[in-house]
């Protein structure tokens, strides 16, 4: 066993490094609730495992003694972290096929089911290589282990991890926190038995697997029952509780809130009040509308625009007095149903701008380039934020919004994000299918009165930072004990 009382394990890590063009590595760190989370444990044996993903990751992890990043030589908050170099073709198969392709599609509900999912040999392939891609992290972390210690297993990359953890080191105390929504049974008995079985029982191996809504656990115990036959106990108010083949896994509910303090604060730094400047500049006295995504199938970019569009056509009292925002950073751009909907996304933008633009407005201002910076000062400037998601596991933009507003924002949300447990009441919630509605929940949006916009936006802002991530992070650690 190795030294670390306390371990996390996710795909991508908290930094990843750039060879340059002389050769020198450079660093950037990574944002995310897990990132700053993680900043509240100061333990200096604390590791963090995650996936090699650049050529620089993979010489850093090469240049650095047995594997780990050390924090004397990197500013990584706190924690050692450990690359691992996975084969790349293993890496490939088990990210995009099963973890991008075959489980984010399966709890996005993200299917066109008259021709996907096909679970041919192809499938087989990438399934193999995503058991051998976890079982390279259950190897790791059993080796770094202290006796007895916690390990925070994330996400779908790493369903398998828990199970084969505790068959190596059952002395371990292990948690699994799924970040995404869960399928409900009908739609995830798609999957091969097998796959839909292996899923379940790895993560079962965990003493809790966490979620980020009652929602979400409620689907995965259902799940439990309808392909293990396991047995499910739902204590009112309490947390459920799955038993298969003898053992109890306690699923938690931790609804991950939005770091005010961070934001706050980096919200009105230099770079931000620079593009905020920019962008006032170029709406003028217009009202804006602000939606802020990865490119993402989930995110339901284009029914968003078309629903702007719909506002424009049947409300031209808008003409000239609205500008819509809208920032759809790359993603995933392996998977051509990503390139596609990127390119989708960007014809019906400019649809819209040839359809409404006059010499002095343009209607929409779409920006697929990644800008930190400039999200926020779009954030501050929003009269309206839009989060329409088809189906989503929480939505950390539906939060951020109302803390950093400066004027206070009013939210449109849709009900299939997890952040409308906590949201729904002060947002104008809607059916992210139906375009129409969308547009009409705009209207309501930009003319409700300012003293209710500000009220709600304050409601708003207090639900989204009631677990701020340090502590989302230290409550997950307690409960495992
Ligand atoms: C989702 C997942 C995260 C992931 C993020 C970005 O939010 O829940 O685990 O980090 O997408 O996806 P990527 O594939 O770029 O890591």
């Amino acid at each position: 066993h190795g030294s670390a009382p306390i371990l996390v394990a996710s795909n991508r890590g908290p930094l990843s490094f750039t060879v340059e063009d002389d050769g020198a590595l450079s660093l950037r760190r990574g944002g995310g609730g897990l990132v700053s989370g993680l900043s509240a444990i100061d333990d200096p044996d604390a590791v963090w495992v995650c996936a090699a993903l650049t050529e620089g990751d993979r010489t850093a992890a090469r240049q650095a003694p047995s594997g780990r990043l050390d924090r004397a030589g990197h500013d990584t908050g706190g924690q050692h972290i450990r690359m691992l170099e996975i084969d790349p073709g293993t890496f490939a198969r088990a990210y995009n096929g099963i973890a991008n392709s075959t489980l984010w599609f399966v709890h996005h509900l993200l299917y066109n089911t008259p021709v996907q999912p096909d679970f041919d040999d192809r499938f087989r392939k990438e399934w193999v290589s995503y058991e051998a891609y976890n079982t390279a992290f259950a190897d790791a972390l059993a080796e770094e282990a202290a006796p007895g210690a916690a390990v925070l297993v994330q996400d779908y990359h790493l369903t398998l991890v828990p199970e084969l953890l505790r068959e190596r080191r059952p002395d371990l105390r292990i948690g699994h926190f799924s970040h995404t929504p869960w399928a409900p049974p009908e739609y995830y008995r798609m999957l091969p038995d097998d796959v839909a079985g292996d899923v379940l029982t790895g993560i079962l191996g965990a003493d809790r697997a966490g979620f980020l809504t009652r929602r979400w656990a409620e689907a995965f115990a259902d799940c439990c029952v309808s392909v293990l036959g396991a047995a499910v106990e739902r204590p009112a108010g309490g947390d459920l509780l799955v038993t298969h083949r003898g053992r109890t896994t306690r699923l938690g509910v931790h609804g991950l809130g939005a770091d005010a303090d961070f934001l706050r604060e980096r919200s009105h730094r230099a770079d931000v009040e620079s593009r905020l400047a920019a962008l006032r500049e170029a709406v003028g006295d217009r009202r804006v509308v602000v939606r802020v995504d990865r490119t993402e199938l989930s995110k339901n970019i284009v029914r968003g625009l078309l629903a702007y569009r719909h506002l424009l056509r049947t409300r031209p009292e808008w003409h000239d007095r609205v500008v819509h925002v809208a920032f759809a950073y790359p993603s995933r751009h392996d998977l051509p149903e990503y390139r596609e909907y990127t390119a989708a996304v960007q014809r019906v933008a400019k649809e819209i701008n040839d359809e409404f633009g006059t010499e002095r407005w343009q209607p929409l201002m779409l920006h697929v380039q990644d800008d930190f910076p400039r999200s926020l000062a779009a954030y501050r400037l929003a009269d309206v934020a839009l989060v329409n998601p088809i189906r989503d596991g929480m939505n950390l933009v539906a939060k951020e919004i109302p803390v950093v507003s400066d004027h206070g924002c009013a939210l449109v949300l849709s009900r299939e994000a997890g952040a409308h447990a906590e949201l729904g009441e002060d947002a104008i919630t809607v059916n992210p299918y139906d375009v129409i509605a969308t547009a009409e929940a705009l209207h309501q949006a930009l003319t409700m009165p300012t003293a209710d916009r500000t009220d709600r936006c304050k409601r708003l802002a207090a639900a989204a930072t009631a677990l701020p991530p340090q502590q989302w992070f230290l409550d997950q650690l307690h409960a495992l004990g």
